[in-house]
């Protein structure tokens, strides 16, 4: 039996122990052995939940349990998750990760501590929810350069503005919806602000190029100003407004980020994603242009994520992500003087 943590029992965390129960069986046959949740550490009790007796409240007893070799961190936020992580893999845990806010700041560290300790930090949910995109960029597309990325990569915001678009109903109600439905994060100006939508595309840069940027590196604008008006000129003219993420290579080999809302035209793929569900573009220079899509965010499918991660660590047999390698972004080695601008056409 496979003896795993969670780290944050909320919306994902507790999604994690519902796909581990609902396909134990699927699981339990892929693996040759059940994986079982031995802890969910929280600061909260919960007594109603059939998992009350195996919450606990401090790391260590995660870290000193030899039976524990897979962590999943769900907390959400820097730190303590940070902190966490590391000390997991120190102890020669693997973790297992949705937490793009860690993943982007300290995923060069992270992966480092992981190979020195022969375990693994893996992070498929921590991009594009329950889309699978990280796994194909460092398996399945080693094979091209890439060239540029893109996408639509924030359930939250892609939600708000399809709802005020397709139901002209106001921000602040679609927002509050979204914080109900689970996809926005605690704070949900992460979200609207683009900070949430500029760390995912910090991650999928770093994948296709090895560096990790700051938030610093990216151009962002949030959707907070954009107004009724904008969607109905963009609704006049067969397109709609979406927060669109891009990066590339400048010619002079500096990363070029940005995060902007768009008016995307009918012809464009990603014009018809809608709702929640995000989608990501990637050019190879064999391969030419891949879509990804998928639902962005949300309980079940952000766990599909974490726990094919958690099935992936203990086959015992990838060695694709131990040989993950990020360095920091050198200083002057981004660009944002040729990103598009606010509300410009996006093909
Ligand atoms: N708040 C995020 C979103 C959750 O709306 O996309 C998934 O990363």
């Amino acid at each position: 039996m496979i003896k795993i943590a969670i780290l944050g029992f909320g919306n994902i965390g507790g999604g994690i122990a519902d796909v581990i129960e609902m396909n134990k069986d699927t699981i339990a046959e892929e693996l040759g052995e059940e994986v079982y949740v031995k802890y969910l550490l929280d600061l909260r009790d919960f007594p109603d939940s059939p998992y009350a007796d195996r919450v606990v409240k401090n790391i260590d007893v995660i870290l000193n349990d030899p039976e524990i070799s897979v962590v999943a961190e769900t907390m959400g936020g820097v730190h303590p998750a940070a902190d966490f992580s590391e000390a997991c893999l120190r102890a020669g845990k693997s973790v297992v990760t949705s937490n793009k806010a860690v993943v982007a700041d300290c995923g060069d560290r992270l992966l480092k501590i992981a190979a020195e300790n022969c375990v693994k930090y893996i992070f498929e949910a921590s991009v594009g929810g329950g889309i699978p995109i990280i796994s194909p960029i460092i398996r399945d597309l080693t094979s091209n350069k890439i060239e540029s990325v893109r996408g639509i990569l924030n359930g939250t915001t892609n939600y708000i503005l399809t709802e005020m678009t397709s139901k002209g109903r106001s921000y602040a109600d679609v927002l509050a919806e979204a914080q109900a439905l689970g996809y926005a994060e605690k704070d949900p100006t992460a979200d609207v602000g683009g900070f949430d939508t500029a760390r995912k595309i910090i991650i999928l840069a770093a994948l296709a190029w090895g560096r990790l940027a700051t938030l610093d590196d990216v151009k962002i604008t949030g959707i907070t100003e954009i107004t009724e008006d904008d969607i109905k000129e963009a609704a006049g003219k067969n397109c709609k407004i979406k927060l669109i993420a891009e990066a590339s290579m400048s010619a002079d080999n500096k990363l070029v980020l940005s995060v902007a809302p768009r008016t995307v035209k009918s012809s464009s793929l990603l014009y018809s994603v809608d709702g929640v569900f995000n989608a990501v573009e990637i050019n190879g220079n064999a391969v030419g242009r891949l879509v990804f899509y998928g639902s962005g965010a949300g309980k079940l499918p952000t766990a599909s994520a974490v726990v094919a991660d958690i099935i992936e660590v203990s086959r015992r047999r990838s060695e694709v992500l131990s040989r993950l390698e990020w360095t920091k972004l050198e200083p002057g080695m981004s660009d944002i003087s040729s990103v598009p601008s606010v509300l410009s056409y996006c093909e």
